[in-house]
């Protein structure tokens, strides 16, 4: 993996701990994004008007092959938050509809939620998964208890952003069909680090990011929606897609009315067919089999010196290249994310989830067992320096 590191333009005096907030672009895929925004400013009426569809389609039909979905039910979204409110905003929801959903998921999803609670008074029922995690039979039922008659939409993340958990969205799916109850997946941190099959999983509207996992440059994100709902939704930003005078050539309404919202340069999107070639090309799975171990020992090594137990519980191992460790509460957890970059140049987050603190590193290919090392190394002393100042 040393190799890869030189691929990527991160300042090597810093220990890159975070992709999962915000990943890095290798070096050929960005360059390849690049060229598109060149070919922008040779010609844009070239490449924003004339050529445009064309070349929506040819990145429209790479990622619908990597996700194994039809790319007629898919659509380029700048990133999973626009996903997420562009369902939220079409389902005709009334006062007293339930939304049902966890205590794992992103901050902007649950304010997507509590706004539409005071907008039109969704009632949002967020059901609690502890820490240890239960078994995953245990997962679903704490989950399917929140379903009542007035459940409008089930909302889980595929792989949690706060807990870097792995909920159980594939038998959801299933119970959620079985029940004609309505269910949007967010899989942010999924493309990249599962084998996504969209057309298998059968959520009715999943939205991802292509800029995390998969490494595509920043803005570059999708939706998916089962073709039965294709009618139903509608545009975020209502521009030339929508109604009777669409002046493009789109393949489908749901391409007419989410994809083009004003002047923006879709160069993410066009090169995101880069970054699944790219992963291809260098091997990911391997990279990830190796990210993934290294991941479950500095979580180990964690979890040693904390002397908490791990938060996978019954669930051990279901981590990928993003995994978490609790901190304990009085071990100043609050100041430990900035006194790790500004001491060590260590960029990992801390998050503060319900009352407890966790540690969230990330593996990606780029990283080395000595940034791991490391890491374990500064926490043993910060470790010492608070106990020590009691
Ligand atoms: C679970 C989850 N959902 C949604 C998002 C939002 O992603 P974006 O900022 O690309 O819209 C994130 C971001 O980290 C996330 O972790």
């Amino acid at each position: 993996m040393n190799k890869l590191k030189s691929l990527f333009f991160l300042d090597p005096e810093v220990i890159f701990l975070n992709h999962g907030s915000f990943g890095a672009t290798p070096r050929p895929v960005l360059e390849n994004y690049q060229d598109w925004q060149r070919r922008l400013e040779k010609q844009p009426v070239l490449y924003l008007v004339r050529e445009n569809q064309e070349h929506f389609r040819a990145a429209r039909k790479e990622l619908a092959s990597y996700l194994n979905t039809d790319p007629d039910n898919l659509v380029y979204v700048p990133n999973a938050t626009f996903g997420v409110n562009v369902i939220a905003r079409s389902l005709d929801f009334q006062p007293g509809d339930e939304l049902l959903t966890t205590n794992h998921e992103y901050g902007a999803c649950d304010n997507i939620w509590a706004f539409l609670s005071q907008k039109k008074g969704l009632k949002v029922i967020q059901r609690q998964i502890p820490l240890p995690l239960p078994s995953k039979e245990e997962m679903i039922e704490i989950i399917w208890e929140g379903v009542s008659e007035r459940t409008r939409l089930i909302f889980l993340s595929q792989i949690t952003s706060p807990t870097a958990i792995r909920l159980p969205v594939e038998e959801i799916c299933q119970r959620a069909r079985e029940a004609g109850i309505l269910i949007l997946v967010d899989g942010a941190h999924a493309p990249g680090q599962l084998d996504l099959d969209l057309d298998d999983l059968g959520a009715d509207f999943y939205t991802g990011n292509c800029h995390k996992w998969l490494m595509a440059p920043k803005g570059s994100g999708f939706l998916h929606i089962q073709p039965e709902h294709l009618d139903l939704v509608d545009p975020l930003v209502v521009s030339w897609g929508w109604g009777e005078n669409c002046p493009y050539d789109n393949d489908s309404r749901l391409q007419a009315i989410l994809e083009w919202w004003g002047t923006t340069d879709p160069a993410a999107y066009f090169s995101t067919p880069a970054a699944i070639a790219f992963q291809q090309e260098y091997d990911w799975d391997q990279v990830r089999t190796v990210c993934r171990k290294m991941l479950g020992g500095v979580l180990r090594k964690i979890e040693e010196l904390t002397g908490l137990p791990s938060i996978y519980g019954e669930n051990e191992g279901s981590f990928i290249q993003i995994g978490a460790a609790e901190w304990p509460a009085d071990w100043k957890p609050e100041s430990l994310q900035s006194w790790l970059y500004d001491t060590h140049k260590i960029e990992i987050p801390v998050i503060h989830w319900g009352d407890r603190w966790l540690i969230r590193p990330s593996v990606q290919g780029y990283n080395r067992q000595l940034d791991l090392d490391l890491l374990v190394k500064v926490l043993g002393e910060y470790k010492k320096n608070v106990r020590s100042k009691r």
